[in-house]
């Protein structure tokens, strides 16, 4: 969850450790640090809170140096204090570390190291690998790594550098990513591709069970045993422009604005128009084994497990295939019943989302087939995939996901539309879904042309501390999706809920001070949701519809319309998913919230 940056080479190291760190912050942490060697001469500076308060104290000291690490942290264990903050030195001052994730077994390792002797300053689970590596350390650094690791039990991406073997950055992964990309300035290291992508867009991303060992001319990789590995570098796609603000006051918005691009993304050279199908290349080579498929469970977590809920709509109407959504982080502990017969989807925006990937693990214990619906092109869940579907929509900075979201629903529109030709569905009937599929870009940026209204009514309804959101059938992911909006940027509490459901508890909380956003395009559950907001309205409810363009009849009964063109019912959510994201980003900005960096959360969740 936490940044990790790391350099040698022939430059100094703190400027680019500082602007790689600058660029990590979007991910949520509450305390920084970085380390730098110069021969024998060691700074370490650690604070807490804000980056800038790092900027301050580096401010004015001399720090030379080649090599170096530096880390962003986000407390799993232990306070938000500089002791805390990484990183993490052994008794002697020899070997530092910094760290992502979680040592799970750290208090009975820490029990025995100070047994031995060493003195602990930290209440962390990290502070034991730094001890644990200078236990085993004489003279060699990758050796000391790989022996402390395989002591260890949990999650991990870490850094380690030795003033006694000064010429080599030592990294390691078990869940939790390291990328590493060398130039002829030296070598970087980090949790993030887009940290350096401003060196090389040629990038090594390490797996599980690999230690790396980067010089300032080169890399090479092993196992925790030392047995050399071959590896390739994966060549990163996404521009620099794409990974900054470009003018707008936040990246929220500034993805918000690129719905319409990510969605073209993600359908560019996969529509078949005159046969009414896709393409997917990832999907040829399973081909067979999908038509031998007769169950699905989509696995995914918070905002992606909502475009999953759209899913489940998709492939039963569409592929025919009855369907259900598990979140990630409940699967492995309900002994869940699949065979052979069944196709496991995972969607992840980051790829990298720990409760995610456990239960991927399960479902390949039990040789499951497993599909990929993933944005980060090389990241952990992306490469263990049987088969995959990238999303395309470059890098997400905001915390919130915003495009990954309606990218992921028209990947799943996609794959519903694979499965469906492949079984049930006419030639006619898909040429329909492709034709409308291509038009979603440009209504997405119809409905962002006309914002302002969206913020006018955001600005009226701002200081509500309750919304309900409310959609049925496909859109019923699209109300949770609106509230968790709401809630992570806004500070709001928002009830996502089913519209029928309402009337059977939930209704109870409704009047005048509570208003609802409900989801009413003209479908198949027009008629009842209009009654669901009658049943709000008789109690006093005051309700923003999300209604097709064209009806006026809503007006009479909402406080509030905000038009979205008219599409397949399939693929309203998409459409009904943009109002509720501005509407979210603006009510935050008139509650002075921070938004791209809300508070207790983090961008890519690699803890259980
Ligand atoms: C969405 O706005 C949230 N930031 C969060 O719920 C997110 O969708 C979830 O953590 C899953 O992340 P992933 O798509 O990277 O797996
Ligand atoms: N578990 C470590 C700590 O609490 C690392 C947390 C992180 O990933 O930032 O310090």
């Amino acid at each position: 969850m936490c940044g990790i940056i790391g350099y040698i080479g022939k430059k100094q190291a703190l400027p680019l450790l500082m602007d790689g760190l600058r660029h990590e912050s979007y991910r949520g942490y509450d305390s920084s640090g970085v380390v730098v060697f110069d021969h024998d001469n060691v700074t370490l500076v650690k604070a807490t809170g804000k980056l800038e308060k790092l900027e301050e104290k580096i401010q004015g000291m001399d720090i030379p140096g080649k090599i170096g690490l530096g880390h962003t942290r986000w407390a799993t264990h232990g306070g938000v204090t500089e002791e805390n903050a990484h990183p993490h030195a052994d008794c002697k001052q020899n070997i530092f570390v910094i760290h992502n994730g979680i040592i799970e077994n750290y208090q009975q390792i820490k029990d025995e190291l100070q047994a031995k002797g060493h003195r602990f300053i930290s209440e962390t689970d990290t502070e034991v690998l730094s001890h644990l590596v200078e236990h085993f350390f004489t003279g060699n650094l990758e050796e000391a790594v790989g022996k402390a690791l395989a002591q260890v039990r949990g999650a991990y991406g870490i850094a380690v550098i030795a003033k006694q073997d000064p010429d080599k950055i030592v990294v390691a992964r078990l869940s939790a990513p390291i990328v590493i990309s060398v130039n002829n300035d030296g070598g970087f290291i980090a949790s993030d591709p887009g940290t350096i992508l401003s060196h090389s867009n040629k990038m090594i991303f390490l797996d599980d069970g690999e230690i790396a060992i980067v010089t300032g001319e080169g890399c090479k990789i092993t196992d925790l045993k030392n047995n050399a590995k071959d590896k390739v570098a994966t060549e990163v796609e996404w521009t620099l422009q794409e990974a900054e603000k470009t003018g707008y006051a936040h990246f929220m918005l500034k993805e918000i604005m690129e719905h319409p691009a990510s969605l073209e993304n993600v359908l560019r050279g996969r529509l078949l128009m005159d046969e009414g199908g896709v393409k997917l290349g990832g999907l040829e080579s399973i081909q067979d084994k999908l038509r031998d498929i007769n169950r699905i469970q989509i696995i995914a977590c918070g905002g992606s497990a909502y475009a999953a809920q759209v899913g489940e709509y998709m492939l039963e109407e569409y592929g025919g295939i009855p369907t259900e959504v598990e979140i990630g982080s409940e699967f492995r502990y309900r002994k869940p019943v699949f065979d052979g017969h069944t196709l496991s989807i995972f969607i992840s925006q980051s790829g990298e989302t720990a409760d995610t990937l456990a239960a991927l693990k399960e479902v390949k214990e039990r040789k499951g087939l497993s599909l990929g619906i993933v944005n980060v092109v090389g990241s952990t869940l992306a490469r263990q995939m049987d088969a995959g579907v990238y999303t395309h929509s470059g890098p997400e900075i905001a915390v919130a996901s915003t495009k990954t979201f309606t990218a992921q629903v028209a990947a799943l529109a996609l794959v519903s539309l694979f499965l469906g030709r492949q079984r049930q569905l006419s030639g006619p009937a898909g040429r329909d879904v492709v034709g409308k599929l291509s038009e979603l870009p440009a209504q997405v940026r119809e409905i962002l042309g006309r914002r302002n209204s969206i913020e006018e009514i955001a600005r009226r309804y701002h200081q509500y501390p309750n919304f309900c959101v409310i959609g049925r059938k496909y859109n019923y992911g699209i109300a949770l999706e609106g509230a968790l909006k709401l809630k992570e940027v806004a500070y709001v509490h928002g009830e996502g809920m089913r519209g029928g459901e309402l009337k059977h508890g939930s209704l109870a909380l409704i009047n005048n001070e509570f208003p609802t956003l409900a989801i009413v395009p003209t479908d198949s559950v027009y008629e009842k949701n209009i009654s669901t907001i009658q049943q709000i309205r008789a109690r006093g409810g005051k309700v923003i519809a999300i209604a097709t363009e064209g009806n006026r009849e809503i007006q009479k009964i909402a406080d509030d319309v905000i038009y979205i063109p008219e599409n397949l019912e399939m693929l309203t959510p998409v459409l009904a998913t943009i109002p509720l994201h501005l509407f979210a980003y603006y009510v935050a900005v008139a509650r002075g919230c921070e938004i791209d960096k809300p508070r207790n959360l983090a961008k890519s969740v690699t803890v259980e």
